[in-house]
């Protein structure tokens, strides 16, 4: 029998288009921790999803405890002991914990010796008794729109331990979490290993893999790079395998040099439907100069500051001044001219017209003006010239350059088409929401370098994200928020990234 518990080889998966997969052949060892690193796009989660019977590859034989699977299904990877926890959790949110857990696979007993009923009592037993060994402590009658993302995941292990899966594929599952999830979580991750599983872990952190990994395959465009001792290489030569170039963590920058203030909120409330005050009397300033980033887990009101400001939410209550003058109740419209650009979260719905070319998605903020349009007549060459120049300088990739139809382009290069169109309007104030979600480090590096860049410019910006390294790497000033307030309001050379982690779980002085 061969050494290893997972073999693949020569595994080619083609999407339209694009070779997900190219030849890509690697063993993974019983009881070890092997971590998938890669670009985003890279063909780790197609690899994995291949593992997991979800999808049959187009060439090429996996082979599982040796022997050779003939039936792609994740029914059958089940009876394999293969589970899997996805990017995007599956999990019905008006169940409780318990019956998302054996959803499927319900347990029956014989009711007077004949009637089917479910063994939720003994169910409930089974998952105290999983969650115990592991550390997983849950609530089994809890209903899953009742707990948080962390909570969820939990439910997703437990979910796969209840299954006896002893090969477990984690994909990407530390993007939702705050460090001390993250912590909890590789220590859980460690005591699986302690256990004998098999873990595969996706990530492109290469903090993590440093930390839990034996050894780590990492891929680039569908190709397998290598496979490395994770304890003999260090975490610059892994990223740079991974991008295939020389790359720097963290982002030159200097001090800032703050000028007068360009945004004052003052008191803030922002409701939403029902009522509820999502953001609850904030406050804050912004300088020229200054990059202010708001920290925070994923729903706590930062995302409705920033439609606040931008006028994409109405302010219930409170004030916010850009450059001395009162903006609460003004139009969008109104307050991108007097010099607000807004890099949205969600970039499908505000950020680009998905039907148009990108050369019109560059220029949708400017069409109207000189020299693009001169008394009412459009000039489609200083269109084309200076969507060119954009497309260069943000290296937005597309199958067919300006021409190319924005809904075909992949998510990162839709993104760096907002953020190139909104720096090149050159306002006074720029926010940016999430600016980096989703795009691998060489795009991450060149999209931190340029706010940095507009922030020597002068320009005040106002950052929100969920990134914590991404806040430590470029905030002048953190205010953190939960429950819709800034718990905390300092210099980011005042605070360590633990402490800003305590704040965002709630936890003040
Ligand atoms: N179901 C699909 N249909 C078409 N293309 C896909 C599909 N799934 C993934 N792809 C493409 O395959 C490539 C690899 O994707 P993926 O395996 O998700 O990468 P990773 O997990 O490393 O980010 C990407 O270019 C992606 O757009
Ligand atoms: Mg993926």
């Amino acid at each position: 029998m061969s050494e290893y518990i997972v073999e693949m080889r020569h595994v080619t998966k083609r999407f339209p288009g694009i070779v997900a997969n190219d030849d890509v052949s690697l063993g993974i060892k019983k009881g070890e921790i092997f971590a998938l690193l890669g670009e985003n796009g890279a063909g780790k989660s197609t690899l994995m999803s291949i593992l997991f019977g979800m999808y049959e590859p187009d060439e090429g034989e996996v082979y599982v405890r040796g022997k050779k699977v003939e039936t792609f299904s994740p029914n059958h990877a089940t009876e394999l002991n293969i589970g899997m926890v996805h990017q995007h959790f599956k999990l019905v949110s008006n169940y409780t914990i318990t019956e998302n857990i054996i959803l499927g696979m319900e347990p029956q007993k014989k009711k007077f010796g004949f009637l089917p009923v479910v063994d939720i009592k003994n169910t409930n037993k089974k998952i105290a008794e999983l969650s115990k060994k592991f550390g997983l402590e849950v609530d089994p009658t809890q209903k899953i729109e009742n707990i948080n993302v962390s909570m969820q995941q939990r439910v997703e292990i437990l979910k796969m331990l209840y299954r006896e899966a002893e090969i477990l594929i984690f994909d990407e599952p530390t993007a939702v979490l705050t460090p001390q999830e993250i912590e909890f979580l590789l220590e859980i991750i460690r005591e699986m290993r302690r256990n004998g599983k098999t873990i595969i872990l996706i990530t492109h952190k290469l903090e993590e893999i440093k930390q839990v990994a034996d050894r780590c395959a990492i891929m680039n465009r569908g190709k397998l790079i290598e496979i490395c001792d994770v304890a003999e290489t260090s975490t610059k030569k892994m990223a740079e395998l991974m991008v295939g170039r020389e790359v720097s963590f963290t982002q030159e920058k200097t001090p800032c040099k703050p000028g007068e203030v360009m945004l004052k909120v003052e008191n803030l409330v922002v409701k939403n439907a029902d009522g509820f005050p999502v953001v609850n009397g904030v406050s804050f300033n912004i300088r020229s100069g200054e990059i202010f980033a708001i920290a925070g887990v994923a729903g706590n009101g930062q995302v409705e500051i920033a439609d606040a400001i931008a006028g994409l939410a109405p302010a219930a209550g409170g004030k916010v001044i850009l450059d001395g003058q009162d903006i609460t109740n003004s139009p969008v419209k109104a307050r991108n001219k007097m010099g607000i650009a807004y890099i949205p979260e969600d970039r499908q719905t505000w950020g680009l017209i998905l039907d148009f070319t990108l050369s019109e998605n560059l220029l949708l903020r400017r069409y109207d003006i000189a020299p693009y349009c001169v008394n009412g007549v459009l000039h489609r060459e200083h269109f084309t010239e200076k969507s060119e120049e954009l497309i260069e300088h943000f290296d937005i990739r597309s199958g067919q350059g300006g021409q190319t139809i924005v809904r075909s382009m992949s998510g990162g290069n839709q993104q760096k088409a907002i953020i190139a169109r909104e720096i090149d309007l050159d306002t006074p104030f720029v926010i940016f929401v999430q600016p980096t979600r989703g795009l691998d480090i060489g795009a991450i590096e060149r999209i931190h370098s340029q706010i940095i860049a507009e922030r020597d410019k002068g320009k005040a910006i106002l950052l929100v994200s969920l990134e914590l390294d991404e806040i430590m790497n470029l905030a002048d000033t953190i205010g953190v928020i939960y429950n819709g307030q800034l718990l905390k309001i300092a210099p980011a050379e005042t605070m360590t990234s633990n402490e800003v982690g305590q704040y965002m779980m709630g936890v003040k002085e």
